[in-house]
């Protein structure tokens, strides 16, 4: 038999109320693909002539999603799933075809199952084929009522409807269909909306086809779980697992690691190579791509970013980022967006990066903020080092040359540059430009004023301890000189060990008395 036209029906018009959202449930995002994309992609498997989509709730952010590649049908008030495949007739071709009806909450559907489907279709000339499938728990969905000596279906009773027996079939309706066109649209015109919820349903159409004597087949899906549709938010987690699992598993079939599943979290289209081993509480999401031999985590999230072959990135955050070959991030950092890491370059404990572009191999170990800067290769970022790129109003730009050397707890003023080569000292505020080579200092110089703590801070540990250095030092000096330590003390304050010791019993320590040790 020659095989008719395909076209095919995605409905996608309604509001999803049981989401109880401002967002339509279509939208839904299942690993970080609205759901009805998957719908999408799983009928253009088919390579059908035609597809038509069928949208009504902020049908703009829907079309805005799914983009040109598809005819809209526009359903304009949500009165039931009939109603929306009507709304449908005049963008779908007027001769005969096969049409495939799916609706836009099965983000699980796979192509072959929708193959199948249209195979059963096509090879028993049907008027209408039911992809069914058996729930342990069918709560909820339209069940497929039989003949009970035939086994043939005779309709499609939805859970609302439904009476305490046809309640207990466990045999569903999935919301995939196959129908003839154009007959069907006939059909869909003469059904009216009698049921608790005053719609117009899709299912109704099965006993009338019968009652007409044409053949109404089914089909029952392998796995439950795919034909699953999410109506709520409960579902929509369901979804999400078995999604996030199926990614997980496509992941370690082509050579990367997942040493827990049960924490990762891969978004769909995220690229993973080989050999990459995903540590626990890895969360990798958006357009990201991660290379070969690459470490991240444990307790990473990677989001929108590209991550070359043989890069760590541990318990850190990464946005909008590109990190090349064998750079290394964290533990505790957070690259943001317009960052770029340099090729074995080492972004370590505690530093935050904004919009800069960071050198081959430059080390910006500890605790830095970097933003709106390039440092050069080989650079050396000193601990506490910081970029002050924002002066309150805007944000202005920082040069680090190649092989430069930033003192601890420098501050760089921006705009401004250093030159490759070139040192800050540590503690210094860098206001203006640096040349390359030279070293900026940019800090008071130290003043020392000697036993300062001990007349200053008498009774402290600090002066304890100060009097005891003291005391130490005087000992050393005594036996070179033959003096006692008592003695020159003597001589130096005009003071005997007795009056001394009494002062000091009169005075206790300042810290006495002020709660015990901890
Ligand atoms: C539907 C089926 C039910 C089946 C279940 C499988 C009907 C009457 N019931 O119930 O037998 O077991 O799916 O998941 O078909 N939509 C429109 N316009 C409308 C109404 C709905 O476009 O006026 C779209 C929705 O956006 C959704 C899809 O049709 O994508 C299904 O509607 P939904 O309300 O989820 O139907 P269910 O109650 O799940
Ligand atoms: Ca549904």
């Amino acid at each position: 038999m020659a095989s008719r036209l395909l076209e095919v029906a995605i409905l996608a018009a309604g509001q999803g109320r049981r989401m109880r959202s401002a967002l339509p449930k279509v939208l839904h995002p299942v690993a970080g693909r609205p759901m009805v994309g998957y719908v999408l992609d799983a009928v253009q498997a088919l390579r059908p002539d035609r597809i038509v989509v069928i949208v009504g709730y902020q049908a703009d952010r829907v079309r805005s999603f799914l983009g040109e590649g598809v005819t809209y049908a526009h359903q304009e008030a949500q009165l039931g799933t009939a109603h929306a495949l009507l709304a449908a007739r005049d963008a779908l071709g007027r001769g005969e075809a096969d049409l495939l009806v799916v609706y836009g909450d099965v983000p699980l559907v796979r192509p072959a199952t929708l193959a199948s489907l249209l195979d059963r279709h096509r090879a028993t000339g049907a008027a209408a084929t039911v992809l069914t499938t058996v729930l342990d728990d069918p709560s909820g969905y339209g069940r497929v009522i039989r003949d009970p000596t035939t086994g043939r279906v005779l309709r499609i009773v939805e859970d609302a409807d439904a009476d305490a027996d046809e309640r207990a079939v466990r045999e569903i309706n999935t919301g995939i269909y196959v129908f003839a066109a154009p007959v069907i649209f006939g059909y869909l015109e003469t059904l009216a909306p009698a049921n608790r919820q005053g719609e117009f349903y899709l299912v109704d159409v099965v006993a009338p086809l019968l009652r007409d004597g044409r053949v109404v087949e089914t089909l029952s899906a392998p796995d439950p779980g795919e034909a699953e549709g999410v109506n709520s938010r409960v579902q929509l987690a369901r979804a999400e697992a078995a999604k996030r699992a199926e990614i997980l598993a496509g992941l370690m079939a082509s050579g990367t690691t997942v040493v827990d599943p049960s924490s990762t979290f891969v978004d769909w289209g995220v690229v993973v190579g080989p050999d990459t081993i995903l540590e626990p509480g890895t969360i990798l999401r958006g357009r990201t791509t991660v290379g070969a031999g690459c470490s991240i985590g444990p307790h990473s999230y990677v989001e929108d970013s590209v991550v070359g072959d043989g890069c760590r990135v541990w318990m850190s955050v990464v946005e909008g980022s590109r990190l090349e070959a064998g750079a290394a991030v964290g533990p505790f950092s957070h690259l943001r967006p317009g960052t770029i890491v340099g090729e074995r370059a080492r972004v370590g404990n505690y530093a935050e990066l904004k919009n800069s572009r960071v050198g081959r191999g430059a080390k910006i170990q500890h605790h830095s903020y970097v933003g709106d800067a390039v440092v050069g290769p080989e650079a050396n970022i000193g601990a506490g080092a910081v970029v002050v790129n924002y002066d309150g109003r805007a944000k202005h730009e920082t040069s680090i040359g190649a092989g430069a050397f930033i003192g601890c707890n420098t501050n760089l003023v921006a705009p401004v540059a250093v030159g490759d080569g070139a040192y800050t000292a540590a503690g210094s505020t860098v206001t203006r430009n640096v040349p390359p080579g030279a070293l900026a200092v940019s800090r008071v110089r130290q003043e020392t004023i000697e036993g300062w703590v001990e007349r200053c801070r008498p009774g402290t540990v600090s002066a304890r301890a100060a009097r005891a250095a003291r005391a130490a030092r005087e000992a050393g000096e005594a036996r070179e000189t033959g003096e006692t330590g008592e003695t020159r003390e003597a001589r130096e304050t005009g003071e005997t060990g007795e009056t001394r010791e009494a002062r000091e019993t009169r005075d206790p320590p300042a810290d006495a008395g002020e709660g015990g040790e901890d």
